[in-house]
Formats: structure tokens, C-alpha cells, sequence
């Protein structure tokens, strides 16, 4: 892995691990998580994540240094909206979007580079973590839930 690879993992573990304890506290009003508004949501996440890919020159479109903010932006966006509409965060629906920009913005990545040494690796790595961070968040909810409407 080089050096923007690890960085990139870094950021997503993070940003993941930040996230736990706030909502896997036992809230009084556990809203109903609308999917279909959370899709529409994301369309519009995505859609500024998009734009913002078009206009990178691509050359750099396999750099994380230039694509980090707009990343960021993206993640924090699904983040606010996922809690705004009740969801858990990370959810299922935004996970399939994490993994669509994925397929459609880096899967290009490997082809100039080294293969034992890729970003397209650690995309790919780093979506097994997520989806294995996703499985236990989503135990750990469907558990705090169930403790929280044993405890009223
Ligand atoms: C879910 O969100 C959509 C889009 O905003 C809305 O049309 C629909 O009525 C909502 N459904 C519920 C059950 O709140
Ligand atoms: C993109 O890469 C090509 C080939 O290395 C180079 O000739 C060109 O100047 C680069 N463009 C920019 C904007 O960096
Ligand atoms: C998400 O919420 C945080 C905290 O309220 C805010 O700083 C950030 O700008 C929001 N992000 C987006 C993309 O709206
Ligand atoms: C992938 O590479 C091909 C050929 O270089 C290019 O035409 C295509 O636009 C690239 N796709 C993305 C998503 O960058």
C-alpha cells in the first residue's frame, strides 16, 4: 500500500469508529429510518461528489490529495442526512452508494500502477471493514433498541 492508500483506509476507519458511541447510545425516540427519502438524499450527496470528480483533470483522478475533500464532503453529508432522517448511520443504502462511486469513479485505479500496490486494493479492502463495521453496528442497534423498549 503506499502512502495516499493507507491514508485513505485511515480516514474511513476513522470516520467510522468516531461515529459508534454516538449512536449506539440508548435514545427515548428511535425514529422510523424513511429509505426512500434516504435514497434521495444520497442521489444528492453523490451528485455533488460527481460534479466535483468531473472537474478533476485526470491525472489526478486516482490521487487522494485531490479527491479527499470532495470525499469528505460525501461522507459527511451522508452522515448529517442519515441521522436528520432517523436513520443509523452507517446504513445499508449508504453503503451501496460508498460502493458505487467506488466502482464508477476508481476502478480505473489499478490499470497505470503497480497491482500488488493499488488504491483499487484498498478500496476494496476497506469496503469488506465496511461492511463488517455495518453487520455489528447494526446488531449493536437492533440490540439497544430491544434494551431500550424492555427498559419503559
Ligand atoms: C418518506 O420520504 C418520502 C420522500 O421524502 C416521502 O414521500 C414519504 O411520504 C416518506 N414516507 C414516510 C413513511 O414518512
Ligand atoms: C497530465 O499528464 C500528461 C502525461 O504525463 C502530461 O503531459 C500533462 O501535462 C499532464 N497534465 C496536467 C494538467 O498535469
Ligand atoms: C454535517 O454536519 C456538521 C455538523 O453539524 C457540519 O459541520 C457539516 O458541514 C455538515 N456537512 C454537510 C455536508 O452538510
Ligand atoms: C477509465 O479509463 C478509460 C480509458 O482510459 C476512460 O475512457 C474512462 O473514462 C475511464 N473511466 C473513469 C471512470 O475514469
Amino acid at each position: 500500500m503506499d502512502i495516499n492508500a493507507r491514508k485513505l483506509l485511515l480516514f474511513f476507519v476513522a470516520g467510522f469508529l468516531e461515529n459508534i458511541e454516538l449512536k449506539v447510545t440508548c435514545s427515548p425516540h428511535v425514529l422510523e429510518c424513511n429509505t426512500t427519502a434516504l435514497h434521495l438524499e444520497m442521489e444528492e450527496c453523490g451528485g455533488h461528489f460527481k460534479t466535483e470528480m468531473a472537474e478533476l483533470h485526470p491525472n489526478y483522478s486516482c490521487d487522494f490529495t485531490h479527491f479527499i475533500s470532495a470525499y469528505h464532503y460525501f461522507t459527511s453529508c451522508a452522515e448529517n442526512n442519515s441521522v436528520k432522517i432517523g436513520c443509523f448511520w452507517p446504513h445499508p443504502v449508504v453503503e451501496h452508494y460508498i460502493i458505487l462511486i467506488h466502482k464508477q469513479f476508481f476502478s480505473n485505479c489499478t490499470k497505470n500502477k503497480d497491482p500488488s500496490d493499488t488504491l483499487e486494493d484498498t478500496f476494496n479492502s476497506t469496503i469488506n471493514i465496511l461492511i463488517i463495521v455495518t453487520v455489528l453496528l447494526t446488531l449493536a442497534m437492533v440490540t439497544s433498541v430491544v434494551c431500550c423498549s424492555k427498559q419503559r
